[in-house]
């Protein structure tokens, strides 16, 4: 096929190198945005009289056309038109002749691409955080069935104080709502028309870009041209988002991982969502879970990949920057499935309430709260924090824990000690004790459920 940029060539492209300069492979993704924003154009150059407004029409009515076709598969492109700007140019062109040929006027691929882009990754931003708002919905019914689930609250993955498993849940509650301001964010800073750039310098014609910018949803047009055609931060701003809620999601695996083990116990994960060993006929593995830590991997890569890229190209446009695209689809791709998948995971997997009670338990976790109590009986901290120290040792080695020690036990380490002890290091005191914003016990939780339900509804 003649090359759009033929005519001051003597000599076909080599076809290696057609198909090493080619993107279509991967950008036949940004038909709908490509088409959308080449009806807005043309409709803006007929609108100024730029081209006549009768063939502007026409170009509008046959690029809706080859959308529609595109949609039903049957348009089959071709690598040596090498992108989706150059294929659907010569589409066009092969359906309405001349008239096609005049809706580049005024226009460069490197805005039309530009353009394209941030059409795509406005969508994405939406979709992704309706996918967000899914698994934080889920979330919070589950931590509505677990506000009085006690389990031991880690530091250092070693047992410190009870929480629930609700307020467990919440953290990763409020980790996923900065996951959706953070897309919100991204949003706004794609939120600019590059349209009009031109290739680099703008154009003589005089375009009406605020009318482009109106017909495709834009809330601004870009200020400066340079600038227009070679910025790419709102990829990066998307791959950076994509990274952070990876890695939450990766850590929200980690302990699922760990909390379907044996050794914790704590959740039993859904048959649907496990899998099995092909030689080890006892095993349940958590897959989902290890292939959403796994795939982090290569989602922060993408975002490192982009920025490497582009953190030596010269102003303005440069072909380096046809490498924007495959991080962005890649993430977006990846945070969907993973979003996606996590979600029902967590949907359906079983609690095992009994384990993590007794593990809460057995850790010494209320062993602050036995100091507190002290404190409250006129010990100072530091004292009561080396009473109850020596009765954890006592207990240990006795292999019991704080609430199977006797009166008589706690008295022989400080005369202190009355039996209201026991009532005040019961797990459920503990926990609805801290009964402050933020805080585990159950009151505050289900405030949180609350807030949080109505959050998602204006957001
Ligand atoms: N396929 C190109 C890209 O994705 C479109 C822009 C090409 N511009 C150019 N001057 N070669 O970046």
């Amino acid at each position: 096929m003649k090359k759009m940029w033929g005519g001051r060539f003597s000599k076909k492209t080599d076809l290696l190198t057609d198909d090493f300069n080619s993107s279509i492979s991967f950008d036949q993704r940004l038909y709908k945005q490509d088409i959308k924003g080449s009806m807005a154009h043309a409709r803006m150059l007929g609108n100024q009289n730029i081209i006549d407004p009768k063939e502007a029409d026409l170009i509008i009515e046959t690029l809706e056309a080859i959308l529609l076709d595109i949609e039903a598969g049957k348009i089959e492109f071709s690598v040596s038109m090498e992108d989706i700007h150059m294929n659907v140019e010569a589409i066009l062109t092969e359906r309405i002749g001349d008239v096609g040929k005049k809706l580049h006027t005024g226009r460069s691929r490197n805005d039309q691409v530009a353009t394209d882009m941030r059409l795509y990754v406005k969508e994405i931003v939406a979709d992704s955080k309706l996918l967000i708002q899914n698994l934080v919905l889920t979330l919070l019914d589950l931590a509505e069935d677990h506000t009085d689930t006690i389990m031991p609250g880690y530091t250092h993955l070693q047992r410190a104080q009870p929480i629930t498993f609700s307020h467990h849940l919440m953290a990763y509650v409020e980790m996923f709502k900065r996951d959706m301001i953070r897309l919100d964010q991204v949003k706004a800073i794609t939120d600019t028309l590059p349209l009009g750039s031109g290739a680099l310098a703008t154009t003589t014609y005089p375009l009406d870009r605020h009318a482009v910018a109106n017909e495709l949803n834009f809330a601004a047009v870009s200020l400066n041209s340079l600038d227009g055609v070679s910025d790419r931060d709102f990829c990066l701003d998307f791959l950076e988002a994509a990274s952070v809620l990876m890695m939450h999601l990766s850590r929200f695996s980690e302990e699922i991982i760990l909390w379907c083990s044996s050794e914790f116990n704590f959740i039993t994960l859904d048959d649907a969502f496990s899998t099995g060993s092909s030689i080890m006929p006892q095993k349940k593995n958590p897959d989902i879970a290890e292939l959403v830590r796994g795939k982090t991997g290569r989602v922060y890569g993408n975002l490192m990949s982009l920025l490497t890229t582009m953190k030596g190209i010269p102003l303005a446009y440069n072909k380096d920057m046809q490498e924007d695209k495959e991080p962005v689809f890649d993430s977006y791709d990846t945070i969907s499935i993973c979003l996606i998948t996590f979600a029902k995971m967590i949907k359906t997997l079983t609690v095992n309430k009994e384990v993590m009670k007794k593990s809460a338990a057995g850790g010494f976790s209320n062993a602050t709260d036995a100091a507190d109590w002290l404190v409250k009986h006129g010990v100072a901290f530091r004292d009561a924090h080396e009473i109850i120290g020596k009765l954890v040792f006592f207990a240990l080695e006795n292999n019991k824990s704080l609430d199977e020690l006797t009166l008589e036990d706690y008295q022989n380490i400080s005369p202190v000690f009355d039996d209201s002890i026991f009532a005040a290091i019961d797990l459920n005191t503990c926990v609805n004790q801290r009964n402050i914003i933020g805080g585990p016990a159950a009151e505050q939780v289900k405030k949180a459920i609350a807030f949080n339900r109505q959050w998602l509804a204006q957001n």
